[in-house]
């Protein structure tokens, strides 16, 4: 699942929505168009905004995303970013990109990008819709995952709604859009960074609400994970609980690593900066999948061997299936090493973890 600059301009808000309104109706039909960038700059430690212009100007409502491709390694992929906001004209659009330098390689060729660059993007999607309508919602995002927050937090604001931002960071230097979020929300945000030692006290926070709270978060996966399952295990509805994840936020840091198809005489190397997915495709397997974010379930292929550790990164499978390993979603979960995840503590000269999989 967005921040300030020159072109605030560009942040301004959307007219305000009613109940209905076809702005929040989810929208996936993948229009592709032409992009140009026309701002880039960094907001926040190793945080970019990139304002890029449609070609075919679409309205994005809160929650959206667009997809594009970037080149990584010389081969083009596919990544998606949170839709901040858009200007009054829906002309131009506003993402924000945290630079990930062991990731899959798309944050490093978006902080690449410069002003008048070309790139093909798709119009608005929606994955993550707002519902209007609640009795109360709270909003959380961490780190990056503000992006998909921001816009939501603004909307809410313009319909009076009865709305708390919970926003938790490593720094205050590192946290996108504070400054605009405590001036727009004042004392219905609240802040909490690591480096002071303060956390989202996640179980008080969930136990807290009642049925009629809707919650909307974005962040990294450690952190959704903790209020997923503190969420199923309290007594509230669980589709009241909405997310949306990076789909490249993991438990450790990503490796290469081997994937052996036996079904289809695969076997090939899945690099650091590329997904399974992307792997077996370039190798020549086809696959079904939706989301690439890890929250559909439909690219899911099951485990036949395993030497290594399973990086589940998707927010499809329960705990239990993370742990037994029987499936994995390919499109964000990772094989890794040592039991640690870090190539560090693996056994000196130890080869690639290598997964065996039937599609
Ligand atoms: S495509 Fe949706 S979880 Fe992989």
């Amino acid at each position: 699942m967005r921040a300030a600059c020159g072109c605030v301009a560009s942040l301004s808000a959307s007219s305000p929505p009613k109940a209905g309104d076809p702005l929040m109706a989810a929208t996936n039909v993948e229009v592709w168009q032409r992009g140009i960038v026309r701002e880039s700059r960094e907001i926040a430690t190793g945080i970019r905004l990139i304002v890029l212009e449609q070609e075919s100007p679409k309205r994005a409502a809160p929650g959206t995303h667009i997809d594009l491709w970037v080149s990584v390694d010389g081969e083009p992929v596919r990544r998606s970013y949170s839709v901040v906001s858009t200007s009054d004209d829906d002309r131009l659009l506003s993402l924000s990109v945290l630079l990930v330098p062991n990731s899959r390689g798309g944050s490093i060729a978006m902080h690449a990008l410069n002003v008048g660059d070309e790139v093909r993007m798709t119009q608005p999607l929606q994955n993550f819709p707002l519902r209007v309508g609640a009795t109360k919602y709270v909003l959380v995002a961490g780190g990056i995952g503000v992006t998909a927050i921001v816009n939501m937090a603004r909307v809410l604001k313009s319909l009076n709604a009865d709305y708390r931002v919970l926003y938790a960071g490593r720094t205050r230097e590192a946290m996108a859009y504070l400054n605009e979020l405590q001036e727009l929300h004042g004392d219905r945000l609240e802040v909490f960074v690591d480096a002071e030692n303060n956390f989202i006290p996640v179980e008080a926070l969930v136990n807290s609400l009642d049925l009629n709270t809707e919650l909307y978060m974005c962040g990294p996966i450690r952190l959704m994970d903790f209020v997923r399952r503190t969420w199923l295990a309290s007594s509230l509805d669980y589709p009241n609980l909405r997310y949306e994840t990076f789909g490249n936020s993991g438990w450790f840091d990503p490796e290469e690593f081997i994937v052996r198809v036996p079904s289809l005489g695969i076997e090939t190397t899945v690099g650091a900066g590329r997904s399974m997915l992307e792997a077996l495709e370039d190798a020549g397997a086809e696959l079904m999948y939706d989301c690439r974010k890890g929250e559909c379930g439909l690219c899911e292929v099951r485990i036949l061997a395993l030497e290594g550790t399973i990086d589940h990164r998707d927010v499809f499978y329960s705990e239990h299936q993370h742990d037994v390993a029987v499936k994995m979603s390919c499109c964000v979960s990772r094989a890794v090493t040592s039991a640690t995840g870090s190539r560090a503590d693996a056994p000196p000269g130890s080869a690639l973890a290598v997964v065996t999989i039937e599609v």
